[in-house]
């Protein structure tokens, strides 16, 4: 069945409804990271699995890990539980999660070892994870969508560069100086490889697609506009183009008033924006362009009480009138109570 079929006789989702620019009394909310550590039922099925690769890989466990927070949360959306270090890893470089430390991957790409990766059978390598969004999309209700996700190819290729969690942003800015062209055959090859993953996610039933570009900010204004914006843009336009029913967001973490530049061409139907980001500012100068999504400091999650209530309800005071979609500035950590998401969750319902 085709998905316009199918939402014609289903109860439509309020994400889809928001993202297509129809603002809602109350907002759909998802949270970032809403799977994860912080849960006990993830921890659970996370030693059940072995490594979180093996997790990522495996599409039954995927999928139940996809499907906890809904159950247990009500938010109107389920991201695909994955990572985005998969494209990496897709593309032949070696990649482990090293408890306490994080991603690992090696060797960390130089001029030499770009020769290495291969672009081929991408898609087939990641096959489990397009039977995880198939498994979700069929066991979830119809009045909730499934978010699918690839990194931007800047974050990506950071990771790539330095071999794991970058520690010195000034090393990569140097290493563009030093070698324009061998960073921008990198971002070349993640745009492609991206393009046709987003696809088949949505091809598998992802009903909207975001991308994460967790380290865009901290750059010059033409840094930004050639590492992030760019590559960002070709993914958006190429997705849209083949698909063009599926939404796109986009989610450029830190940067500021350089936000405006990823919503210029309109192909884009939001963009996320982080706890550093002013409201105010976001939806004068944003939300004429695109569907707004975002909100507080995950931190005031953990902390809980008057503070977090305080800060959701400016969002929701904030984005009125408008489409937004409400989520945090970043993603739930590991030491967020369960207890006090139940409370966000609430209070944006019941607003
Ligand atoms: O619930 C969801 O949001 C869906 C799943 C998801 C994960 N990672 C699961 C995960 C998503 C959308 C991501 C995206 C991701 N991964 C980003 C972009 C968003 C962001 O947070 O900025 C980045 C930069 C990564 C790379 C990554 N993956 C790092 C740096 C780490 C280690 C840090 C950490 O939190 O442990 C991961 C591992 C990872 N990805 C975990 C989870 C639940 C924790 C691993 C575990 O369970 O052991």
């Amino acid at each position: 069945m085709k998905k316009g079929q199918e939402t014609d006789r289903k109860p439509r989702s309020k994400l889809l409804a928001a993202l297509s620019g129809e603002a809602q009394a109350i907002p759909p909310v998802w949270l970032m990271r809403q799977a994860g550590r912080y849960l006990p039922e993830y921890r659970e099925v996370r030693t059940r699995a072995g490594s979180f690769l093996d997790l990522c890989f495996n599409s039954e466990l995927a999928t139940e890990v996809t499907l906890q927070p809904v159950r247990r949360f009500d938010v109107d959306a389920a991201i695909l539980f994955s990572d985005i270090l998969v494209i990496p890893y897709a593309l032949g470089q070696n990649l482990s999660f090293v408890e306490g430390e994080g991603p690992r991957l090696k060797p960390a790409i130089t001029k030499a070892e770009i020769k290495t990766l291969r672009k081929q059978n991408v898609l087939q390598k990641l096959a489990p994870i397009f039977e995880t969004v198939a498994r979700t999309r069929a066991e979830l209700d119809s009045s909730k969508a499934l978010i699918g996700f690839a990194g931007a190819p800047w974050t990506v290729a950071t990771y790539m560069l330095a071999g794991g969690p970058l520690k010195d942003p000034a090393s990569l800015r140097a290493a563009y100086y030093d070698d324009a062209a061998f960073v921008m055959a990198l971002i070349d090859i993640l745009v492609e490889a991206s393009v046709e993953y987003l696809i088949a996610q949505a091809d598998a039933g992802a009903d909207a697609l975001q991308l994460f570009d967790t380290w865009a900010g901290g750059m010059t204004p033409e840094l930004t506009e050639i590492l992030s914006v760019i590559p960002m843009r070709r993914i958006v336009e190429a997705v849209k183009k083949a698909r063009p029913d599926t939404p796109v967001i986009v989610f450029p973490k830190g940067v500021g008033a350089l936000a405006e530049r990823y919503v210029l061409d309109k192909s884009t139907d939001a963009i996320g924006i982080d706890f550093t980001q002013d409201p105010g500012w976001a939806r004068t100068r944003l939300s004429n362009r695109a569907a707004i999504q975002g909100g507080p400091d995950p931190l005031l999650v953990v902390h809980g009480g008057a503070a977090m209530e305080k800060a959701v309800r400016g969002y929701l005071s904030v984005f009125e009138g408008v489409p937004y979609i409400f989520n945090l500035g970043h993603g739930l950590v590991p030491q967020t109570p369960p207890e006090n998401v139940a409370r966000l969750v609430e209070i944006v319902r019941r607003r």
